[in-house]
């Protein structure tokens, strides 16, 4: 089977452990009979910088017609983060329809995870990835004036809850069947009851599901006491930002958590990408852990549709964290992206 992906490298660390993903899905594309064709596209930042927009006027279109998207990351400083964020992420997600941010969160084996007793921990937060609280509605008003003012409106729509609360409640059953809904509805009283009546109708289609709607603040709490109770968590757009930040915090590195953000209607291509950022502090190094975005590869191949190969990259992500010598910097180790990237891809065609 052949696919098209479109490879966007982005800023800093993005082209390093872009690289690292690539000759991962390679070398496990040609054990599993898939083949793939790069588009690579140079947006960036460096490219804001030299024609002053991240993207060409046609970027989306040029991106319409592949089976899936592959980005490191964008940002670097002296461009402003609204830039990089609204000038090529936002446009992606919205365009695309990408309306689930999915966020594996795993404690591996050799990594220390910032809690004592953190074992077991193996869980995805599932975030509304195109409406919510991120919304362009609202104003200021007196600017400057003693009575100034700013109005952000949230928006939830029944059909924004009902599709991340199915996609969730379908996540859980294939898991091990428990979902928490993340809320406020004691002190958002609009938005977060709807989403509360939303999930539970929703739950009826799930019998075989356990579920409960958990206040955010306690929700939180319960990240860092007992992660280990959690299996899948569905979350609005913050709520799920902030959740999945500290669920890869509890995971012992940013360096290591991946990222779908996903049409699972597959009308349009979806996106994969690391969670961290450009890390313009270590850029250039060679240091960067690869982890997150050849996880991210692992997501890419489960979405389409090769499970076993899917595996078979999470499977060498164990085995070269659980080897002191083939960790990077971030998690205690000494070894660098090429490095890590080698061991990979022995683990993978050994
Ligand atoms: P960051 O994730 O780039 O870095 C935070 C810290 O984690 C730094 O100390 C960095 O060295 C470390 N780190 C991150 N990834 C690592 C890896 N793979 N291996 C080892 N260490 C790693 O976040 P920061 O510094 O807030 O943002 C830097 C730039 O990246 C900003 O311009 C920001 O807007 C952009 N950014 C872009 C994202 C995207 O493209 N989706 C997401 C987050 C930030
Ligand atoms: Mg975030």
């Amino acid at each position: 089977m052949r696919h098209r992906i479109a490879v966007i490298p982005g800023d800093g660390i993005g082209p390093e452990v872009i690289t690292s993903a690539r000759a991962v899905l390679d070398a496990v594309a040609g054990r599993h009979g898939i083949a793939f064709d790069y588009d690579e596209y140079d947006w960036s930042c460096e490219r804001y910088a030299r024609e002053g927009a991240m993207m060409p006027a046609d970027g989306l279109d040029l991106l319409r017609p592949v089976d899936a998207i592959l980005l490191g990351a964008v940002g670097w400083p002296g461009v402003p983060d609204h830039v990089s964020l609204w000038g090529l992420l936002i446009p992606i997600r919205r365009t695309f329809r990408q309306y689930v941010n999915l966020r594996p969160i795993r404690v591996f084996d050799g990594v220390a995870s910032p809690l004592r007793a953190a074992t077991d921990v193996d869980f995805v937060v599932v975030r509304e990835n195109v409406e919510g609280e991120y919304s362009e509605i609202g104003g200021r008003l007196g600017r400057g004036q003693p009575e100034e003012l700013a109005v952000q409106e949230a928006v939830f729509t029944r059909a924004g809850i009902t599709r991340i609360a199915d996609y969730a409640f379908s996540l859980a059953r294939g898991r091990r069947g428990r979902l928490v809904s993340a809320t406020k509805s004691n002190g958002i009283v609009h938005t977060m009851p709807f989403w509360d009546e939303v999930v539970t109708e929703r739950s009826a289609g799930f019998p075989d599901v356990e579920w409960r709607a958990e206040h955010i603040d306690a929700l939180a709490a319960k990240f860092v006491l007992q992660p280990e109770r959690l299996d899948v968590v569905v979350a609005s757009n913050l709520f799920g930002d902030i959740l999945s930040d500290l669920g890869a915090a509890v995971a012992g590195s940013i360096g290591i958590a991946p990222s779908g953000n996903l049409d699972p209607t597959r009308t349009y291509p979806s996106m994969f990408e690391p969670v961290h950022g450009s890390a313009p502090d270590i850029a250039g190094q060679g240091v960067a852990n690869p982890i997150g975005a050849v996880w991210s590869v692992a997501l890419m191949l489960d979405h389409l549709g090769h499970d076993a190969a899917a595996r078979k990259v999470v499977s060498a992500i164990e085995a070269t964290l659980r080897t002191p010598e083939t960790r990077t910097p971030d998690l205690g180790g000494t070894a660098g992206t090429p490095e890590v990237t080698k061991a990979l891809v022995g683990r993978i065609t050994g």
